[in-house]
């Protein structure tokens, strides 16, 4: 598991395996000049949070129709954002949407902080949404680890700790694994191939790009991780 390799492999399999999402910036566009939209990765990441990118993607569309920009979302009225997200569920996440675009427009001039501290310190910005937002949207080399991704490294360095006690020593791994280069894509190849490849039943390690780096595939029982505590 040499974390450069790691990282090349990954992102070899994001160039010709990646899903086509709407809030997503093809790594052949990004080529061209074009950038991820802040507000954008926000918006879907928060949306993704207990959701799946199938229910979110009509979500996703209508918020943007309706608020195109995070000064728009910040102006709305806040029964329009609760009646937009019904059907989304765990509506604080909805509470904390318009907060935080609240914060952005009156603290920093409707632009996004760009740091992963920055955009922890919003209102509704946890560890996750932070270090997702700074890596995608605005390339910096932060760990991002949603349930997919501690999967994939349970698998990767065959953990054998229970969850949720293992989640420092799972981060640690991330941490070593993101590159410099292309950590937004790198998290993003994380999170397609938990939930496309490194699937929780029957993974289709034939497939996978890390299949030659994988401790627990050569331990042949994939399956068994991540470990979770007996209840
Ligand atoms: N799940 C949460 N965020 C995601 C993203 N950016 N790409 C794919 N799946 C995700």
């Amino acid at each position: 598991q040499p974390e450069p390799l790691v990282a090349k492999l990954l992102l070899a399999w994001y160039d010709r395996h990646h899903r086509e999402l709407p809030w997503r910036v093809s790594p052949a566009m990004r080529g061209r000049g074009l950038r991820a939209n802040p507000y954008h990765v926000w918006l879907s990441e928060v949306m993704l949070q207990q959701t799946t990118v199938q229910a979110v993607k009509p979500y996703f569309q209508k918020f943007l129709n309706l608020w195109p920009k995070v000064t728009d979302l910040a102006a709305a009225n806040t029964d329009d954002v609760m009646a937009a997200w019904a059907g989304l569920g765990y509506y604080a996440r909805a509470r904390n949407l318009k907060k935080c675009a609240e914060a952005v427009a009156t603290e920093h001039g409707g632009i996004f902080p760009d740091t992963e501290a920055g955009l922890r310190a919003l209102p509704g910005i946890g560890d996750y949404t932070a270090a997702a937002v700074a890596a995608i949207a605005f390339d910096r080399q932060a760990a991002v680890m949603d349930g997919n991704v501690e999967r994939v490294i349970s698998r990767l360095y065959a953990i054998s700790d229970p969850l949720p006690g293992a989640k420092p020593l799972m981060k640690s791994k991330v941490v070593a694994v993101t590159p410099a280069e292309r950590p937004g894509d790198f998290a993003q190849g994380m999170m397609d191939l938990g939930a496309t490849i490194c699937t929780p039943k029957r993974p289709a390690c034939a497939l996978c790009p890390l299949n030659g780096e994988c401790l627990a595939l050569r331990d042949h029982d994939p399956e068994r991780f991540p470990v979770k505590a007996a209840k």
